[in-house]
């Protein structure tokens, strides 16, 4: 089972049931557009992606969340969303608060964007805040399990929808490594910042339900697309 529905996530939330969610796990706006310098642009190859995105212009408040997120979620529920170095804290200092325990994952692109003018670091780390109350649903059967470093390339070859290209579209091995360990076969997921579509598959995939909210048309429709594909592989 799967509902996709396009529009704003901060409207849409509104009509999903209290306690209806076993997993948030989303990739909301990062505020990065104002440290942004722009695409890269060099003569000898194609243009490369400084992930600059109207989308990410406009302010994604932690604080403004926390409640809605806290309402949907179980009480068995668990929450992971990507987030950004300037974020971080604002998600803390909203988030800390009201769930049990607040960590975080890395996860280590092994494939990360050039940094073509030796500026500095290259972009190759991603965070994911992980939140949830006691009682939560953990399914892991390893310690080797649980660490809080996940490696994998970002999205490339087959797996990175070409039309439209999302610029931050997750890879299915991250996300689907966190739907094992944070929720049971059958579970609804819930992003509501989906993109392309990428929780949405990776919850299909592992045999989850997904509830997905997009507000631009054309990633929505990719989204739409992608998952109906997938269900056909896996018709669970
Ligand atoms: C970081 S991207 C998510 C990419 C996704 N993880 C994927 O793999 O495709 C955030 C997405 O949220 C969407 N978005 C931003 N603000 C939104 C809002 N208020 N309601 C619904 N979608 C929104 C953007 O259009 C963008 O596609």
């Amino acid at each position: 089972m799967w509902k996709l529905y396009r529009g704003d996530s901060f409207q849409l939330i509104g009509q999903l049931a209290a306690e209806s969610v076993d997993l948030i796990l989303t990739d909301p706006p990062y505020n990065l557009s104002p440290y942004s310098t722009g695409n890269i642009r060099l003569p000898w190859r194609k243009e490369i992606n400084n992930d600059l995105a109207e989308w990410d212009r406009r302010e994604f408040v932690p604080a403004e969340w926390v409640g809605t997120f806290k309402r949907v979620l179980k009480k068995t529920g668990n929450l992971f969303a990507f987030t950004s170095y300037n974020l971080l804290g604002k998600w803390h200092e909203a988030f800390d608060p009201e769930f049990d325990t607040f960590q975080f994952m890395v996860w280590h692109k092994t494939n990360p964007v050039p940094k073509v003018r030796r500026a500095g670091f290259l972009n190759s780390c991603e965070l994911i805040v992980c939140l949830w109350n006691k009682g939560h649903t953990w399914n892991f059967s390893s310690q080797k399990e649980m660490h809080n470093f996940i490696e994998a390339p970002i999205c490339m070859g087959g797996e990175r929808w070409k039309d439209p290209r999302h610029p931050t579209q997750k890879p299915l091995r991250v996300l689907e490594h966190v739907i094992r360990i944070a929720s049971n076969p059958g579970d609804t997921i819930f992003d509501p910042f989906m993109g392309v579509g990428s929780t949405g598959v990776a919850a299909v995939r592992t045999g989850r339900r997904f509830i997905g909210f997009e507000a631009e048309e054309k990633y929505f429709q990719a989204a739409q697309e992608r998952i109906k594909k997938v269900v056909l592989e896996f018709p669970g």
